[in-house]
């Protein structure tokens, strides 16, 4: 039976995962049960109630009571259940534990952006503390998203222009995946992110020291860096071939036709502007997806992706 349990789902790695498997296999072996009885029942009516001569006559039935109400109130007991059941686990997946130590969440085409309480920022990967509770208050740059981590199993809609929050509580060290679970646009499929749970210790160690620690790094590997960790090239590709935005090869001096018709020159203060504001001056022929990194990104980090960029020919 466990190994059943563990083929139908992923291991549960928080406490709200409980009342969500048990709901889950209550309901499927509910219907497993009726499906079998239901089908059975009409295949073994259909054999003893075929007809056997041809003078046979069907008998008028208009109806059965007792019957009738055997098949209104079982339906009704076992709804009844999943609902008591199911609302006690939407009310403990709505309450947040006061101790939970808070996360905001920023979905943006197509990136997970994580604002720590320090002032860090961490892209793609959310990090947090074993065994404490983590509540996430999530809201979007742009269109709907969808933050699900099957793990913990919760999942809840990123708006834009609200905040919406769940909460769940890493019960082991290591990684989970958290999906988009929203269609948000054409890499909506690579909107993916990974939680990674640490001992206390180690996160309060990861906290001080993420975001600034590899500034100090020799500026062209820090930029390779930053492209890969902040999801550049999702859709920037290094190789010359489009993805969904201009690939970085041969972009640094070269000239860009704009939507204005404007051409411009690509040196290092168009790319610092495309990189803050990128919709601000819109190349010819590709959409306003690209998210806004004014806010994320510090001065050295945007200078160390140039100086990468440059590198690119
Ligand atoms: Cu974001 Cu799908």
């Amino acid at each position: 039976m466990k190994r059943f349990i563990e083929y139908m789902l992923p291991p549960a790695k928080s406490p709200t995962a409980e009342i969500t498997d048990a709901l889950f296999y209550f309901i499927n072996v509910a219907s497993l049960i009726f499906i079998i009885s239901i089908t059975a029942a009409i295949i073994w009516f259909a054999w003893k109630y075929r007809r056997k001569s041809d003078d046979e006559v069907t008998p008028v039935i208009s109806h059965n009571s007792k019957l009738e109400i055997t098949w209104s109130v079982i339906p009704l007991i076992l709804v009844m259940i999943v609902f008591a059941w199911g609302f006690q686990g939407y009310v403990n997946l709505r309450t947040v534990p006061s101790d939970a130590y808070e996360v905001r969440v920023v979905g943006k085409s197509w990136l997970w952006e994580f604002h720590y309480d320090n002032g860090n920022v961490s892209i793609n990967e959310l990090h947090v503390p074993v065994n404490r509770p983590v509540k996430l208050i999530m809201s979007s740059d742009d269109v709907i998203h969808s933050f699900y981590v099957p793990d913990y199993r919760v999942k809840r809609d990123v708006l834009p222009n609200r905040y919406s929050s769940l909460w769940f509580e890493a019960n082991e060290t290591g990684e989970s995946v958290v999906f988009c679970t929203e269609y948000c646009g054409r890499a909506h499929s690579n909107m993916l992110a990974t939680v990674i749970v640490h001992e206390q210790e180690e996160f309060e160690t990861w906290l001080a020291s993420a975001g600034a620690a590899n500034d100090d790094m020799d500026p062209v590997e820090r930029g390779e860096q930053l492209t890969n960790q902040y999801a550049c090239v999702t859709c920037h590709s290094v190789d010359g071939s489009e993805i969904l935005g201009p690939s970085f090869q041969g972009l640094f001096g070269s000239e860009r036709t704009l939507a204005s018709g404007e051409t411009v020159t690509a040196d290092e203060n168009y790319i610092r502007e495309s990189i803050l504001e990128p919709n601000a001056k819109l190349v010819e022929g590709y959409d306003p997806v690209m998210p806004a990194f004014a806010g994320s990104l510090n001065d050295r980090q945007v200078d160390a992706i140039i100086e990468y960029i440059k590198t690119i020919e």
